[in-house]
């Protein structure tokens, strides 16, 4: 059994001519809010909306980074509600500026896996 497939990201977007868009968009807000929070938000569908349907919706995102000294870390997983939740979600990060880079994943009941990442010296 092979697992080649799995993992769909810009490469396969490319490719297809799916009118919807499925990879991830990472976008740093640093110093947000009258607090200075920084978040790490993530949005599926940022250009072309997704459809957000029971039949046909993404189902979760997950929020990955890695920081300077190399280690990754699991940020977190946020479940979508179809109908309900768009796919669009912010994760709170401490000390943000410890990371280099954030890779997010997110499910397409329909069209499976896919992934998306940030390096933060590329912005
Ligand atoms: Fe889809």
């Amino acid at each position: 059994m092979s697992f080649k497939n799995i993992l769909k990201g810009e490469y396969t977007e490319a490719e297809n001519v799916m009118l919807e868009k499925h990879v991830p968009t990472i976008v740093i807000l640093s110093g947000h809010g009258g607090d200075g929070n920084d978040f790490v938000r993530v949005i599926v569908g940022k250009e072309v909306a997704h459809p957000n349907t029971i039949e046909h919706h993404i189902a979760w995102i997950e929020l990955y980074g890695v920081k300077q000294t190399g280690e990754s870390v699991d940020l977190g997983r946020m479940v979508l509600s179809p109908g309900n939740t768009r796919p669009d979600v912010s994760f709170k990060i401490e000390h943000i500026e410890e990371f280099k880079s954030f890779c997010a994943l997110e499910y397409c009941n329909i069209h499976g896996v896919w992934e998306g990442s940030l390096d933060i010296a590329d912005i």
